[in-house]
């Protein structure tokens, strides 16, 4: 018999110098799912890639003062850059496209023209709104309050010659499609998708732009590029060797049995999508699963609200298993999950330390107090034995009812009702009370061979959420290759009789939440201030600028003005053996109590300048910048070993 296929993709990712939690959380999501396929012995092609085309890298690019290319490819393959980070993540996609490899942008030409060519592209003029981050046209009426309707930033007018898609055309059958109920899941959203969307009818939808140039040529019209989300697409067609000859898999695996997509996507992929691929008379996906956004305190996260997350970090810490577990078993993955430092101390605490790790180390501990590490042949079985049988049995049916419907925190929950009955069971069946009767062994035996199964299972079922760590428990728990399968999965009875054990590392270790948590929270970066910093001046010459007499000073006493609400009155040691006062207008900041004995910096040789009746001989130094609006300094305080008279330069 054909071996089952698998498609499954993710989406292509913009390139963000910022990666964060976020985006990791779709791509585990869609790497588990196909972890899961390949256990059930499918031939899964997993893909995931970059959308690496339009205005907003064109103009980043140019900031950065980079050709548009080489700022990809910093992004895409550089250090800490989305290659490292899927690497990091242990993510097992089989296959990795760039919307810049040559044969994408070949093929998508051919694309066009074949749209072209048969009418459901032609050439108008387009008159609209444009979000530049969301690379998205807007109709007038589907802004809201003026703004962009997926990101709530400024849009603005955009007017050129442009190729439109016949998307009105297939309104109806896009219409039928989600309304038949399979292609557009979790149910909730096809409403979204008919009334928001199609029901005020659909206008068609631009699909070429002039105004700039960093996109797929169209080959027969020059200064036209290809749509961001047109060129985007299609990559679920052309990785696979759609109208390009770099690969041969699309007649293999083309439809794909499910894109999963985030929710602010949902619409360019069960819209757009399957009316551009019923254009090209090609299948459509099987289904597109529009999963929720990680938030922070209900506001999604991103990095242009500053409330990012560095994967990076949070891996280092507490390692890249728990965090892919913490992911998936927290949040149901159709709906928005709200992330907290707290919350994934306490589900790495209570799920992986507590009930698995403990699973794990007590019984692999208790087989080498026991039996030296090896369990006899003999046993006796007990009543007492029976649910945690019907749950070996039946967890993984259960499980998989969940995977097959995306529910991955419900398949995560059937393999802990295993695991907690199963310690449960311990204090049940109390071993180490049939350990101290010679009698009992084959009791005792009985009762851990019945631990080593549960485990075996649960494992089973968790290595597509953590495969390195089920593969170290495996070896702990004396299961080989085969006992890992899933055929294996729903049977009991698959370790050998007479399994040996190893116990090895913990697993999970406890995380102490207190001491994690402050250093998490020193560690994480807050939410970015808008700081507004001054530009450069015009340059001095150095010469001018070796006039200026900068020395470091002693703070020998410091008090207010009097009636000024401003100025501190400031004695200082200068190194020169004759105190110096200088006025300084930064009482709003300093209590002048706190400087006394401070070591600062001050520039000597200014003119004397009198202020409220007194004489300033100088100025200290200070460094300033306007934060959210507001003014903030701080005075240069140097070392209290540099000695008073030293000078700066
Ligand atoms: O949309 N929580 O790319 P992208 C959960 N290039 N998921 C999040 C998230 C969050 N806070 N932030 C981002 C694009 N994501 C297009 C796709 S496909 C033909 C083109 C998810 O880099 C987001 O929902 O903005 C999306 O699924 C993925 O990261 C890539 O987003």
């Amino acid at each position: 018999m054909d071996q089952k296929t698998f498609y499954i993709t993710t989406p292509i990712y913009y390139p963000s110098d910022k990666l964060h939690i976020g985006h990791a959380y779709c791509t585990v999501a869609t790497d588990v799912i196909a972890r899961y396929h390949r256990l059930l012995g499918e031939k899964v092609m997993f893909l995931t890639g970059t959308d690496e085309h339009g205005q907003k890298i064109e103009e980043k690019a140019k900031a950065a003062g980079v050709t548009p290319q080489e700022f990809v490819d910093k992004i895409v393959c550089g250090e800490r850059g989305i290659l490292d980070l899927w690497k990091l993540m242990n993510i097992s996609n089989n296959r990795f496209i760039r919307t810049t490899d040559d044969y994408h942008v070949a093929a998508v030409q051919r694309i066009f023209r074949k749209m072209y060519d048969k009418g459901d592209i032609y050439k108008g003029a387009y008159k609209g709104k444009y979000c530049t981050p969301c690379e998205s046209f807007w109709t007038e009426s589907q802004l809201v309050d003026g703004k962009c309707p997926d990101c709530g930033r400024e849009v603005h007018d955009a007017e050129e010659e442009a190729y439109f898609f016949r998307l009105s055309k297939y309104a109806k059958p896009v219409q039928e499609l989600l309304e038949g109920g399979e292609f557009l899941e979790p149910a909730s959203r096809v409403n979204e998708m008919v009334n928001n969307f199609i029901k005020p009818g659909l206008e068609d939808l631009c699909v070429s732009r002039t105004s700039f140039s960093w996109g797929v040529p169209v080959d027969f019209d020059p200064g036209h590029v290809v749509y961001v989300w047109v060129d985007a697409l299609f990559n679920y067609c052309t990785a696979l060797g759609f109208l390009n000859d770099r690969y041969d898999d699309f007649d293999k695996f083309w439809p794909a049995d499910v894109h999963i997509v985030g929710k602010e996507i949902v619409r360019f992929h069960s819209i757009i999508w399957p009316a551009m691929l019923m254009s090209m008379e090609l299948p459509l996906p099987k289904k597109v699963y529009g999963h929720g956004w990680l938030v922070i305190d209900g506001a999604r996260m991103a990095k242009s609200r500053g409330n990012v997350i560095d994967p990076y970090l949070l891996a280092d810490q507490f390692g890249v298993d728990a965090l892919r577990f913490f992911l998936l078993r927290s949040f149901p993955f159709g709906s928005d999950g709200n992330f907290t430092n707290e919350l994934l101390i306490s589900t790495i605490n209570t799920d992986l330390a507590n009930d698995l790790g403990n699973l794990v180390s007590r019984t692999t501990a208790m087989v080498e107090k026991y039996f030296g590490g090896t369990l006899p042949a003999g046993r006796e079985d007990d009543a007492l034995d029976e649910e945690l049988l019907g749950l070996i049995r039946g967890t993984a049916a259960r499980y998989a009812a969940h995977m097959d419907k995306f529910q991955l925190h419900l398949a995560l929950e059937e393999v802990f009702r295993l695991i907690q009955r199963a310690n449960k069971y311990i204090d049940e069946t109390m071993p180490w009370a049939l350990a101290k009767d010679e009698s009992r062994r084959d009791r005792l035996a009985s009762v851990l061979y019945h631990l080593l199964e549960a485990l075996r299972v649960a494992l089973t079922l968790l290595t597509p959420f953590m495969p390195d760590s089920c593969d170290k428990a495996f070896s702990q728990i004396g299961a080989d290759e085969s006992a890992k399968s899933w055929e294996n999965a729903g049977r009991f009875g698959v370790l050998p009789a007479t399994v040996s054990v190893h116990k090895g590392e913990t697993l999970f270790p406890r995380i102490d939440a207190a001491k994690a948590l402050e250093a998490l929270e020193a560690l994480q970066q807050k939410p970015e201030s808008a700081v507004k910093v001054e530009p450069v001046l015009p340059e001095v010459v150095f010469d001018d600028f070796a006039k200026c007499d900068l020395r470091v000073c002693k703070v020998l006493s410091c008090e207010a003005v009097k009636k000024s609400e401003k100025l501190l009155q400031f004695s200082l040691d200068d190194g020169s053996g004759t105190p110096r006062q200088i006025l300084s207008g930064i009482a709003k900041y300093y209590k002048p109590e706190a400087l006394v004995g401070k070591t600062v910096a001050a520039i000597v040789n200014l003119p004397p300048r009198k202020m409220m009746g007194l004489v300033s001989n100088g100025m200290l130094l200070s460094a300033v910048h306007e934060e959210n609006g507001e003014e903030k300094l701080q005075l240069l305080m140097l070392d209290d070993a540099i000695p008073a008279g030293s000078r700066l330069g």
